[in-house]
């Protein structure tokens, strides 16, 4: 009997790791998907309507991507209630934490610590896009995301999100790589330093992909802000 309950630890750490690469893998792709308003209005069309099936049913179903946002927002919700486990439960622990932290000076225990606090940040600037998505399908495209995100205000979201998301992608692929050792061990030092710089450059270049992409939807919903949908005009503007 206490064998087996006693595998449950490992089997959450297997759903918890497993759970973040697919996370990161989808967000890392999303980032090429989304950008694609840096070829122009009808390249970021192009692709809305492809997720949307428009070229194998013949007409968009935005639905499809309500199912893809239900789908990443369990696997948010699941990989979020795993790690709350491992998160410091009250003052006492925090405070302990911070001394050693301070003490130890150790990189990668700070890194932890920084994916612990990026992770909470995550937990309600993540959702909070993923269930727009999920509730406004048809309401994706290059004016619609461009007002939503100038006259809706939604860049301040983007820009939290932005660099909190890469932080977190960046460091969880790094702490993946260390537990589940897919390095040789004998050139461990070697290897570490390499991921390191990898993942340094892999975030450097997400995030000036997403501040490019970001700026280019302001500047179209700027353009475009006196036919923005109803919805986004402020009380009192009509
Ligand atoms: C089915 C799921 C998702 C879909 C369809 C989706 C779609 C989009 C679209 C169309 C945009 C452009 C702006 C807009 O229309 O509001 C966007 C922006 C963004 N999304 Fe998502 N998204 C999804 C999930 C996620 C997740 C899980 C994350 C991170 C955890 C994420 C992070 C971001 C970020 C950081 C931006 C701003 C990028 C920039 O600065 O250029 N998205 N997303």
């Amino acid at each position: 009997m206490s064998s087996i309950s006693n595998r449950w630890p490992a089997r959450m750490d297997v759903l918890q790791s497993a759970s973040g690469l697919l996370l990161v893998l989808f967000v890392w792709a999303h980032m090429f998907f989304e950008s694609s308003i840096l070829l122009g209005k009808d390249a970021m069309l192009w692709v809305t309507r492809m997720f949307e099936g428009e070229p194998i049913l013949g007409k968009p179903y935005p639905v499809l991507v309500s199912l893809v946002a239900l789908f990443i927002l369990t696997l948010l919700v699941v990989h979020a209630i795993l790690a709350l486990r491992k998160f410091p439960a009250n003052y006492r622990q925090y405070s302990q934490l911070h001394r050693h932290l301070g003490q130890l000076r150790h990189g990668d225990s700070t890194l932890w610590y920084v994916q612990v606090i990026t992770g909470f940040a995550l937990f309600f600037l993540a959702v909070g896009h993923v269930v727009m998505v999920l509730l406004q399908p048809d309401n994706i495209g290059p004016y619609a995301s461009s007002d939503r995100i100038w006259t809706g205000r939604f860049w301040i979201l983007y820009a939290l999100l932005l660099p909190v998301v890469h932080i977190h992608a960046a460091i969880g692929i790094y702490r993946l790589s260390m537990k589940w050792g897919v390095f040789p061990s004998e050139r461990h030092g070697l290897w570490r330093g390499r991921i390191k710089l990898a993942l340094y450059c892999i975030f450097a270049f997400y995030l000036c992909l997403g501040t490019a992409s970001l700026a280019t939807y302001m500047q179209i919903g700027y353009e475009h802000a006196d036919q923005a949908g109803e919805r986004y005009r402020p009380v009192g503007a009509h």
